[in-house]
């Protein structure tokens, strides 16, 4: 079973609250334990750095989220949690896809063109104090997903125009230099409304109406207390509809919990005790995970630890990945250029298809990389003919014949059906 590979970045700019924890910590944890799902998680500390100049922070930043995600259940051994800045590959994979990316997209990315109708307004310079990360975000971005050659990327809604630019540079960079790249598909958590800060907005740092989720049982008693509400006296009956205390107490409760504080709100509960309630039930969900937080946080150099044994488990797909990226746009070993062109010397480095003849009698055949690896090993055929004729269809049609091929062959230890078409494609592109 091929298993869909989920990717997403968390900018470690600040500490993680309610919502962040409702929103993306607790959806993308309990989607990391699907067997059919391939988890990639990152701290995206590189982009970080194009909002936050205070390298204390970053650091305390990083170290807080990923305490968060992993006392909430994020286990480092099932998926693949790393720092971006601790795979080089990625700042490498920007530069291939600044290469291919117009500067016209760019121009029309929400948070630049933002800046731009700043300045604009203000009657400055239409580029004051946009830095040039900014202007590339969508493009790290991209490289952070096609190194990885996810499928589904799970973000907020202000980050669609991001995947849609990310499956701009997969097709242009394909278009060039053959398929290596999948198409991402962005997945938005409808089901979570974005959660009401204090003030009944949207919960954002920036609007500082937020809860930290780790705050400490009296602090998160005193927050959620300051939760507004409208100035309904006790007994009075009370609207759901617009209570941001509400909405907040459905995130975490059963649907039971919720119908029987609806009926609460009817039956005019005083909003001090509706407080409580929230409290206690919100509380109750996090004290376990709080007591995990702490004990991480208190350990600072396990988390290091942590995150460069994930950073050695991506780097093990993102390096030999590189390797056949850099091949592919012609930063070449220039001791395998042959006099008589290049189609010689790249032969030595070509995967190759090896037919045999089974003990049984039947046929079969192999795809191995150049290094030897087993990327694909076929089903039996009846005939050494058949056979051939599957082995011509793939190096003809490539991918296309891969896909009507499904059930009829297994892939290596650790190939994925990626490496398959890229090896495909490398052959198709040395027969051209
Ligand atoms: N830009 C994303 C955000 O602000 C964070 C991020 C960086 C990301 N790289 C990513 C998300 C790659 C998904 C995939 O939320």
């Amino acid at each position: 079973m091929s298993k869909t590979r989920f990717l997403t970045g968390i900018t470690t700019t600040g500490t993680p609250h309610l919502g962040n924890y409702v929103g993306s910590i607790r959806p993308s944890v309990r989607a990391s334990l699907r067997d059919d799902v391939e988890s990639f998680y990152f701290l995206a500390d590189y982009h970080a750095l194009i909002k936050v100049e205070e390298p204390a922070r970053i650091q305390r930043s990083t170290l807080e989220i990923a305490a968060s995600w992993l006392a909430a259940g994020l286990d480092p051994e099932r998926v693949t949690f790393y720092r971006q800045s601790d795979i080089p590959e990625i700042p490498e994979l920007t530069w291939f896809l600044t290469c291919v990316t117009g500067k016209g997209i760019l121009n029309r990315a929400h948070a630049y063109k933002a800046a731009v109708d700043k300045n604009t307004a203000a009657g400055a310079d239409t580029d004051a104090d946009v830095t040039a990360g900014l202007f590339m975000y969508p493009v790290l971005m991209g490289a952070d997903i096609l190194m990885f050659n996810a499928h589904k990327v799970p973000v907020g809604r202000d980050q669609v125009q991001h995947l849609e630019m990310a499956r701009d540079m997969a097709s242009s960079f394909n278009y060039r230099y053959g398929t290596h790249f999948t198409l991402p598909e962005v997945v938005i958590e409808e089901s979570v409304a974005t959660l009401p800060g204090v003030d009944g907005r949207k919960m954002s740092k920036s609007y500082d109406n937020h809860i930290p989720l780790f705050s400490p049982r009296p602090q998160l008693r005193k927050l959620i207390a300051g939760i507004v509400t409208d100035s309904r006296l006790p007994g009075e009956p009370k609207e759901v509809e617009g209570s941001a205390l509400f909405q907040i107490y459905q995130a975490f409760a059963s649907e039971e919990e919720t119908a029987t504080l609806r009926k609460a709100y009817a039956d005019g509960i005083a909003w001090g005790e509706a407080k409580e309630l929230v409290f206690e039930r919100l509380d109750r969900e996090i004290t376990p995970m709080r007591e995990r937080y702490d004990a991480l946080i208190s350990d600072p150099a396990a988390i290091e630890q942590i995150v460069l044994r994930g950073a050695t488990k991506a780097r093990s797909i993102a390096t030999p990945f590189m390797a056949k990226l850099r091949h592919a746009v012609g930063l070449r070993n220039l001791g395998s250029t042959s006099q008589a062109g290049s189609k010689k010397a790249d032969k030595a480095a070509l995967p190759v298809f090896k037919q045999y003849r089974e003990a049984d009698g039947t046929f079969a055949f192999k795809l191995v990389d150049a290094g030897g690896r087993l990327l694909l090993q076929s089903h039996t055929f009846a005939s050494p003919k058949d056979a051939g004729a599957t082995i011509g269809r793939l190096q003809k049609e490539g991918a296309a014949a891969l896909a009507t091929l499904d059930g009829q062959y297994t892939l290596g230890e650790g190939v994925v059906r990626q490496d398959v078409t890229a090896a495909l494609q490398q052959l198709a592109d040395a027969a051209a």
